[in-house]
């Protein structure tokens, strides 16, 4: 393998280019450390070029989309292809309207979880539990089971979660009012009888929405190709998405917009200066990292990133707050954009950066950020779950080994 691409393994084995763009580039494969070579499946869902800075659903810009689309809407197009027409839409909201509802026994499962679990556990262990409900109703290869399926996570997925919050935060469940709209039925779940603030606010549940699509796919990232693995297997929806969910948990994959929150909180404590930050980040300092800036494929600005930054502003702004910690990101952006350091290794901002700042204006406690990141991603999620069970080359997943343990050795005495 190094003998026929030289190039792409420096002196200490590691890969000495950027082997995603070498293997988008040319269709090869390469000695690809932790999985990353992407470009080995197959997919008509996203477009992203990193260079560029370029983020496209099924061709259309997300710009677009999330400026002219709903939550729903950029779903449906996500996993069947094309926009809906207005009927279409319709009898999809519907429809997942009328699966909102958890079975009762779930409570029970819930409460017997520590009160201290992390919400993001709490959400895959219940997607996991799913399951067992639907037993029967739940075989890949039947495309009404499939169809049904894709409506209970996308029903269910929300209530789980706002439960999953309430429980972290000690308060009594609430069920789902199937009149209000996903995203005002979802904040209505984890805030309660609401709050003049969404009722006569509608910016603020555009502002989720947004959020929400922004987050709907991105390719094959941890998360996603964690489903795509586990449902090549054979394994159905609600078993694959709880794998994506523990995917994502992690703090360099959507655990990242907590972290980041994290991060601006201790360096508004600490009163260090920004500038004495950044020059710890450089210095690798103590181990200290900028969350939420750099991406693995975007070398330019993160477009999904300037959205979000932009409600930011719009959210604060109709809240008539004024929060520290979104001054202190955009100082440490300035700051950052304008250093040779961030420069050269082409490091900007990403989707995680400034979406904690809007979550905890709407009132969601941080550890429930990546909670919203999962609730965005389930569509991309199931679009990926579908494509590969429908494409017929499909085969179990099986990552490519490249062995570097002792070749033989005799047992001892
Ligand atoms: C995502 O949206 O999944 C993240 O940006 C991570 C990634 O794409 O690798």
């Amino acid at each position: 393998r190094s003998a026929e691409f030289p190039v792409l393994l420096g002196t200490d084995g590691a890969p000495s280019i950027d082997i995603s763009t070498f293997t988008r580039q040319t269709g090869h494969t390469a000695l690809d450390y932790g999985f990353v070579n992407t470009s080995a499946t197959k997919s008509a869902i996203t477009y992203i070029d990193g260079d560029e800075g370029i983020l496209r659903y099924r061709g259309y810009p997300i710009e677009q989309l999330a400026t002219h689309s709903s939550y729903l809407e950029v779903a449906w197009l996500l996993i069947y292809g094309e926009l809906p027409s207005e009927s279409e839409l319709a009898e999809f909201d519907n429809k997942i309207r009328r699966h909102t509802l958890l079975h009762e026994d779930l409570k029970r499962f819930f409460s017997s979880l520590p009160p201290t679990a992390h919400p993001m556990s709490v959400l895959s262990a219940a997607t996991a539990a799913l399951s067992t409900y639907y037993e029967g109703e739940s075989d890949p290869s039947n495309p009404e089971h499939v169809e049904l399926n894709t409506i209970r996570m996308l029903a269910k997925l929300p209530v789980i979660a706002a439960y999953a919050h309430k429980k972290s935060v000690g308060q009594a469940f609430l069920y789902p009012d199937n009149s209000m709209s996903f995203v005002d039925n979802f904040l209505k779940l984890n805030f309660g009888v609401l709050s003049e603030l969404y009722e006569i606010n509608p910016v603020m549940s555009r502002a989720l929405e947004r959020l929400l699509i922004l987050h709907e796919d991105h390719e094959q990232n941890a998360s996603t190709s964690t489903v795509r693995l586990v449902g090549s297997t054979g394994a159905n929806q609600f078993s694959s998405i709880s794998a994506g969910i523990n995917a994502l948990y992690g703090p360099l994959h959507g655990g990242a917009n907590e972290a980041v929150l994290d991060m601006l909180g201790r360096i508004r404590d600490s009163g260090e200066s920004v500038q004495r930050f950044v020059e710890r980040v450089k210095n690798k300092e103590d181990g200290v990292k900028l969350m939420g800036f750099g991406h693995r494929v975007y070398k330019n600005y993160d477009p999904r990133a300037r959205l979000v930054k932009e409600s930011a502003d719009e959210v604060l702004r109709e809240l008539g707050v004024k929060d520290p910690l979104l001054d202190l990101a955009k100082e440490l952006e300035d700051i950052a954009l304008n250093d040779d350091y961030f420069k050269e290794r082409r490091l900007y901002p990403n989707v995680d950066f400034y979406t904690g700042v809007i979550y905890k204006a709407m009132g969601f406690p941080t550890r429930m950020f990546t909670v919203l990141f999962a609730i965005g991603r389930l569509p991309g999620w199931l679009a990926h779950w579908r494509e590969m069970q429908t494409d017929p080359q499909t085969k179990i997943g099986r990552p490519q080994q490249l062995y570097t343990g002792s070749p033989q050795r005799d047992y001892p005495g």
